[in-house]
């Protein structure tokens, strides 16, 4: 019988996966003040290259370094680090698998202890927990500029040696934000009809392309539905998927929600549009199943669905059934490095799962299932800090700390975000001023 998750893939720009699990994007946070790669990020992605999967992702690489995701973004925007990106893509790559670049500008989810000045389509705050300042709307030449550094970010991708991008059009950062008549109310040619509101997307894959030739991969990140009322719907992402049918796109990826809505992760905020999902999908666990096969139906370029997979059994069926290309997983790469490489030898049937367990307490008041709306979050920050600390221990060179609480993971968390974003801060004023970043 063949072996599905150990089939190559080859993409429509030629290029050949050597199996079908992918390493979906995590945030490093690893980057230097300067938002440079460093040892810690090669050492984390060696790790991963020889842990079996086909292809890698990076975490979101950030376009423009005054408006970050998180501190401890890599960017590339003026701040040199051509060698560390080589590193970064050496490391990435020792075990002859695809690394790819993800590529991406915050919008208006930058948290304020980066900056107060946060861009958007239109001026709507993101309403969570006071920690986001009010967009600006970009004006057009500013929208221009963004379409070009994506560009660049990607050239220079190719050039140091990784060995595709994704354009990270999802989770409500600024590409996705111009996707959702909710957070864009422009009346411009960026605005109003699908077409408009898609418009910075696919000016962005065009120059993306012409940047790094036809034989590069390019992939998108796209949310299937944005699962808040008013906002991006499923129908939306059609309509957009036929728009990137001839955009030469080689590898779609399908996720959902955003910061309000982080169904992502599993989880459902207040007032989620989503629907209920359909006994299959739930008996193959994966979020977006249902949404992939509608999709499916109008794609024409090859598909990767990421959230919620965890069993061989659940990642079988969804190839077999033709959901799906390429499998992707986040969570359980953060404490088994190898389990793909483990999987593929038929070693074990399951990768490891974490989110039930990482939780502020046992009672259905304190964990993530919590009706106070406070705790459901601080369950969500605390269970992000813990992958991130996991993320950091492996970078370092340690092994996972698995028994780690979710109490301190969540300090920890606020600790390390904050001293890294003041660290990030001072170097930033120094760029600004003109200052050369050291050679690290
Ligand atoms: C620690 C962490 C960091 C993440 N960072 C990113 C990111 O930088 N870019 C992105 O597109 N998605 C990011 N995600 C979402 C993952 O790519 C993925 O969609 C999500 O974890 C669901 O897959 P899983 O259930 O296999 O973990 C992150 C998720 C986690 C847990």
């Amino acid at each position: 019988m063949t072996d599905l998750l150990a089939q190559p893939f080859t993409l429509p720009c030629g290029a050949t996966l050597p199996n079908r699990l992918c390493k979906a994007a995590m945030t490093e946070g690893l980057a230097d003040s300067w938002l440079r790669a460093t040892p810690e990020l090669a050492t984390l992605y060696r790790r991963w290259s020889e842990g079996g999967a086909g292809l890698l992702l990076t975490g979101n690489v950030q376009i423009d370094r005054n408006v970050l995701e998180r501190p401890g973004n890599v960017a590339i925007d003026r701040n040199d680090g051509i060698k560390q990106l080589k590193a970064w893509a050496k490391a990435g790559t020792v075990a002859g698998n695809h690394l790819w670049m993800q590529i991406s500008h915050a919008g208006r989810q930058s948290p304020r202890y980066i900056t107060n000045h946060t861009l958007a389509p239109s001026s709507v705050r993101l309403p969570l927990l006071g920690n986001y300042a009010t967009p600006r709307e970009l004006r057009e030449d500013e929208i221009l500029d963004f379409i070009q550094r994506f560009a660049h970010a990607a050239a220079t991708a190719r050039a140091t040696g990784f060995t595709g991008v994704q354009i990270h059009s999802a989770h409500g950062y600024l590409l996705s934000s111009f996707l959702s008549p909710v957070t864009n109310m422009r009346r411009d040619a960026w605005g109003g009809s699908v077409q408009n509101r898609a418009r910075f997307l696919i000016e962005t894959l065009r120059a993306t392309r012409k940047a790094v030739g036809a034989d590069f991969p390019i992939s998108v990140k796209l949310n299937s539905d944005d699962f808040r009322k008013g906002g991006f719907s499923n129908e939306d992402c059609l309509q957009v998927v036929q728009l990137l049918n001839t955009e030469g796109v080689d590898l779609l990826e399908i996720s959902g929600g955003t910061y309000e809505q982080p169904k992502l992760l599993g989880f459902e905020g207040r007032g989620s549009s989503a629907e209920p999902q359909r006994q299959t999908t739930r008996k193959r666990e994966a979020y977006f199943l249902d949404y992939a096969e509608k999709i499916r139906k109008v794609a024409k370029m090859p598909l990767m669905v990421t959230g919620g997979f965890r069993t061989r059994e659940g990642m079988e069926e969804a190839l077999r059934d033709n959901a799906c290309d390429v499998i992707g997983l986040g969570r359980p790469f953060c404490t088994q490095t190898d389990f793909a490489k483990r999987l593929l030898a038929h070693e074990i049937n399951e990768a490891p799962r974490f989110e039930k367990t990482v939780k502020l307490g046992q009672s259905r008041w304190l964990s993530g299932a919590s009706p106070i709306f406070f705790i459901k979050i601080m369950n969500l920050l605390g269970q992000q800090g813990w992958y991130y600390q996991q993320i950091m221990r492996l970078g370092h060179g340690l092994a996972p700390d698995e028994g780690r609480g979710t109490l301190k993971a969540l300090v920890l968390y606020f600790w390390d975000e904050l001293t890294t974003a003041a660290r990030m801060r001072k170097a930033r004023r120094q760029l600004d001023a003109g200052v050369v970043p050291p050679n690290g």
